[in-house]
This record gives C-alpha cells, structure tokens and sequence, in this order.
C-alpha cells in the first residue's frame, strides 16, 4: 500500500469498517433480499451487535468491506436500516434530524421525483412494500449455493420479524432481461483496488462519491455526516428498487419497430445495404434493425460492446475496450440512450458541472421465470412478472440517485434534443408520448421512433442508510 496515501487516508482501516458490496461486487450466483421489521428491540440490538462483531454459531457476521482474496466465505450478509428502522431501534429525535429529508421521508413520498407513478405507484405494490412504515431492514444475503441461503434466513428470523422475502440469481454470461450484458462500467474509487474495473480511464471518484466523511468531486464540498460520527461515518445510502422488466413487450416493441425502418424512406442510411452482415453474425435485414434499435436505446449492443466505439458492429475486430470511451460531437450514440443519460461522462451537457457529481454505484441480481430474447412464443405472451433486484449506491440519495432519475433519464436535461422524452428503457414512458431519435451515420441527422409504452415499472423498494460496522455496534448498544 502506497505509504503517501496511507499518511491521510487509511484505506484499510475503511475497508474493514464499511460493510461489503459497497466498494467492490461480491460477484456471487444468488442472492435473498429480508425485509424485517423490529418486533422485539433487544433481541435485534444483540442481534446486530453479535453480527458487527464477526458473528456466533447463532448470528451470521456482516461481511466488511475488505478484499477477502482467495478465502471467499460460504456466505455474506448485510443490512440496510429504513428511517423508520433507525427510530425503531431507539435512534434519537436529535440524531434522526442530521439524516437527509428524502431518506426520512422514504421512497414511496418520493415517488413523483423518480417516476413511480401510473403502474408504477407505490399503491399498487405489493406486500411487504404496501406498509412502507414497517419495513425496518434491508438484509441481504449473498452465497453461490440456495443452502447457504436459507441457513442465514433462519438465523435473521430468530431475532427479527420477516415480512418478505425476494429472491434473485444471475442469468449467466452478465446478462440481464432484455438481453444486455449489464455491470460493465462502474464508478472506481481512489485507493480502492476493483479488478473487475482496472481497465476504465474514466476518472477516479473521490470516496465521498460513495462514502460519508470524504471529499467529493465537487470543490472544497462533502455530504453531512449525520450526527454522532460512530453512527453516521463510512456509511452510505442505498435506493433498493424491484423493478419488473416487460421482456416479451420489449422484444415485440423490437419487431415493430424494425417493421417501421424497414419502410422508411432514410432506412438505407441507417443500415446501408448488405451492412447487415456486418452488424453480427447470420443476421438479416429486420433482425440487424432490431439489434440497432436495442444498441441505440441502451448505448451499448446487447453483447456488451459499447456503441460509441463500435457503432457498425456488435463484433469488432479488432476488439474495443469495454469501458474506456466518451461521447465525442459527432457520436452515433444518441444522447437519449439509457447509459449515456445515466453517465454523461465528459460529454457536452446542458448541467456539465454535474457530470461526474452523480455517479452510482450499481449492485443487482435478476429475479423471474427465464425468457430467451432469441426463442420465444410471440403468439402467447409470457408476461409472468421477471426483473432486477436492484440497489443504487450513493453517498446522497437526493444529489444523485434521485437526480439522475428525474433529471437526466425522465425528463433528459442534458441537451435540449431530449429534454421532454423519458429514457428509452426505463423511462415513464407511455404509447401515446414515447419518442426516441435514431441516430443515422455521417451527421445524417436522426429518425423517431415511436409508441414504446414503459418496459420497467417499479413494484417495490426502500431507500436504507448502510451504516458502517462501527455505526451497527452503536446501534446494538443504544
Ligand atoms: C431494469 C432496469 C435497468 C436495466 C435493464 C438497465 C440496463 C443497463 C445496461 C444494459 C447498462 C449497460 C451496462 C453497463 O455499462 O454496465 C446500464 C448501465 C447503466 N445504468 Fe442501467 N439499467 C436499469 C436501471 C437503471 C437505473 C434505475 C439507473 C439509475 C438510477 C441506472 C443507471 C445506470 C448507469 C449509471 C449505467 C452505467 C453507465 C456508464 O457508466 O456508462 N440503470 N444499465
């Protein structure tokens, strides 16, 4: 460890005081959400404490987050506590006042400034997210094995009221529904080692980006720390959103709108005759067309590949890097698709000071039935419910988890050619006002598509604060 960095900031001491998942992915198959309620106030303070503390036979231990190398345990716990779940456990008036207004009010108050409206609604969400006040925790296991999982649950219910449980896996190969490969660029903190991210030239995010305590990217500026430093210190807040994904309208959305291309006039300029071949492999005219649109909408093509750097194929060769990119004047990458609405990087945007303000570190695993993007029943929807389990990572919900919702993928303030249009994949969207411009090669200006209704709406979630461990064992000995 570098000697200079260790004089000011002692990146270990942190590492071992922030709880896991937050600096770096656990990378694991499974995992099983606990939403608890705190019934029995005593037992959940030993509880927290024992867990704080490296654990028992009884009591898992939460996992910090110091790099555990080559002896990766069977299992890793974490916990993220509600507003309501702080005054639970005896959290003072005072204290509770030093937290940010949009944590103590909670997701479901917020539901307008991040989209959850229309089916979205947090009254149409399911238990246990229909009783916004009784969920206290946020437990989250992680493991490779379902064993793993279950015998952590039955230790948490002995001290805890369970009142839901959600499971996710992933699908394989990185993929989520819809078919992308996603948790390929994320934020990377100074001194933190993430091997997954070695290769991004991005700049590096000060830990106050994540972390409360630390400078921040902007000046001279960090976020409060909520009061007393042993509770609010090294932690960090979580938006934990189940977010259902209407996979079989999505791919049929793809049809009509390769449908639509192929008799538009400018279709020629958007994929030039025979270029289909190279767009990816055994692909024809209406199937490469599709593949642009899914590539255009999100920023990258399903594969992975980012489509500023490769926008004629999904399989370039030479191979571009994953990550190390930025949107250029003359970008084909239309400024209203998914990633680069939810990371500008050094691209010209209407709020440039904002940039690299609002990162978010993104943690999620996929939940539902299977659905092959490639081979599927379009005469019988399966619209069984199937999403992600997603949790948004930052150091103020406010300034950028709720900012980059509504500002930048509802809304699109970056550029007035989007302002009014809503993020192609996950965007409020509804059939009647959707738009998306199509970006055609050569600055041969764009083509709008229309009549997408909204593919992702939330179904339940909760904004937690995750304390560090020096903040849990406070809280167990309140
Ligand atoms: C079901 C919902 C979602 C799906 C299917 C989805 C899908 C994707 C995919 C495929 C990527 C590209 C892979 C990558 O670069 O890692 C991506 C990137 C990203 N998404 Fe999402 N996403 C979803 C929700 C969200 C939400 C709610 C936010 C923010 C509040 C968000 C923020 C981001 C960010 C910041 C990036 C990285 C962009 C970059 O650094 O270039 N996503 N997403």
């Amino acid at each position: 460890m570098n000697k200079q960095v260790k004089k000011d900031v002692d990146i270990d001491a942190i590492e071992r005081d922030v709880q896991g998942n937050i600096l770096r992915s656990y990378s694991r198959h499974l995992v099983r959400h606990l939403m608890l309620e705190v019934t029995n106030v005593a037992a959940a303070r030993r509880f927290l404490g024992v867990a704080a503390n490296g654990g028992s036979e009884a009591v898992p231990a939460i996992t910090p987050g110091s790099d555990w190398g080559k002896a990766k345990p069977p299992s890793n716990f974490n916990i993220g506590l509600t507003f309501e779940g702080l005054k639970a456990l005896g959290v003072s008036r005072r204290t509770l006042q030093t937290f940010p207004v949009e944590f103590s009010q909670g997701m479901t108050k917020r539901a307008m400034k991040i989209g959850d409206f229309g089916d979205s609604a947090p009254d149409k969400w399911p238990a246990p997210f229909d009783t916004p006040e009784k969920v206290h925790i946020v437990a989250s296991i992680h493991a490779d094995e379902e064993g793993q999982l279950d015998k952590v649950e039955a230790q948490v219910a002995k001290a805890f009221t369970v009142l839901g449980v959600r499971d996710g896996r992933g699908l394989g190969r990185g993929k989520v529904f819809f078919g992308y490969k996603d948790s390929i660029s994320q934020p990377r903190f100074k001194w933190v080692k993430d091997r997954t991210q070695a290769t991004a030239d991005e700049p590096l995010d000060p830990l106050g980006t994540i972390l409360l305590g630390y400078p921040t990217s902007m000046e001279d500026m960090s976020f409060r720390v909520p009061y007393p430093d042993a509770l609010g210190l090294n932690g960090s807040f979580n938006a934990f959103r189940i977010l259902a994904q209407a996979s079989y309208d999505y791919e049929i959305y793809l049809d009509e709108a390769a449908d639509f291309l192929l008799k538009h006039k400018d279709v020629d300029l958007l994929l030039p005759p025979g270029a289909e071949k190279k767009v990816g492999k055994g692909l024809d005219r209406h199937a490469a067309l599709r593949e642009i649109v899914a590539a255009q909408m999100c920023g990258r093509w399903r594969n992975g590949t980012p489509y500023e750097t490769s926008p004629d194929t999904m399989d370039p060769d030479p191979d571009v890097s994953p990550t190390n990119f930025d949107y250029s004047a003359q970008s084909r990458c239309p400024a209203g698709a998914h990633m680069r609405r939810a990371n500008p990087r050094g691209g010209h945007i209407v709020q440039r000071i904002a940039t690299y303000t609002r990162r978010l570190v993104r943690r999620g695993m996929s939940y539902g039935p299977d659905f092959d993007p490639d081979d599927f029943d379009r005469k019988n929807p399966d619209r069984r419910e199937r999403g992600l389990l997603g949790n948004f990572l930052c150091a103020n919900l406010g300034a950028q988890f709720e900012a980059v919702m509504c500002d930048w993928l509802n809304v699109g303030l970056q550029t007035p050619s989007i302002t009014g249009t809503n993020d192609p994949l996950l965007g409020a969207n509804t059939a009647e006002t959707s738009r998306f411009d199509l970006t055609l090669p050569d600055n041969a200006g764009t083509i709008s598509i229309y009549g997408f209704p909204r593919f992702v709406t939330a179904r339940g979630g909760a904004y937690t604060f995750l304390p560090s461990l020096t903040a849990i064992r406070y809280l167990s000995e309140l």
